[in-house]
């Protein structure tokens, strides 16, 4: 085994690293191209608080809002630090650029943190999914009154229905 990590990292954490080393999604082919997260607003900060441990591989596989929230708090406990104001940059990136969501089980919440979206206009959208008995495509969600048409086209690979 290469030494991968050098000084200063507990058994803990070399253990839990090798963890993810050795995930199959890991070895897909002989060379993969270093993973970038998406340019926007707050990346500067996540790349600082989240990338100490481990690369942006790890982060930028589509993982649903639901299941974003609770990595979160795991990573608050593998000993993520960062000030409240921080954990809501993080938050609010995370979210808004990397999350999946199923569009019509998701709730006023989920569409508020995905589309950054104020809590009427979240409301909105989902009373408008009611009356119109649900969102069959992209030109149904983009119809929602206080969806910005240009924020669903850019998460469109992340949505599903
Ligand atoms: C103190 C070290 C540490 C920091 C800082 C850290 N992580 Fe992690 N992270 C880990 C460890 C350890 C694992 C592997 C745990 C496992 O395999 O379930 C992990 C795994 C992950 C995973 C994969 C989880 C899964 O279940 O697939 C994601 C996503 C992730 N981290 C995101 C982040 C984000 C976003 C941040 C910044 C807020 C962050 N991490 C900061 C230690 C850290």
């Amino acid at each position: 085994m290469p030494r991968l990590f050098a000084g200063g990292v507990s058994g803990l954490s070399v253990g839990l690293c090798l963890v993810i080393l050795s995930h199959p999604a890991g070895a897909t082919g002989p060379f993969q191209a270093p993973a970038v997260l998406p340019d926007a607003p707050g990346k500067a900060v996540v790349e600082r608080i989240c990338l100490g441990c481990h690369g942006a591989e790890v982060i930028v596989p589509a993982r649903t809002l639901p299941v974003w929230r609770e990595t979160l708090e795991l990573m608050k406990g593998f000993g993520a630090v960062a000030t409240d104001e921080e954990w809501t940059t993080v938050h609010t990136y995370v979210f808004s650029n990397l999350a999946a969501l199923n569009v019509n089980r998701a709730s006023a919440d989920d569409f508020a943190a995905l589309f950054l979206l104020d809590a009427s206009a979240a409301t909105s959208v989902v009373a408008h999914r009611e009356k119109s008995g649900g969102f069959r495509t992209i030109d149904d969600l983009k119809k929602a009154p206080g969806l910005d048409a240009a924020r669903v086209d850019a998460a469109k690979d992340r949505l599903s229905f």
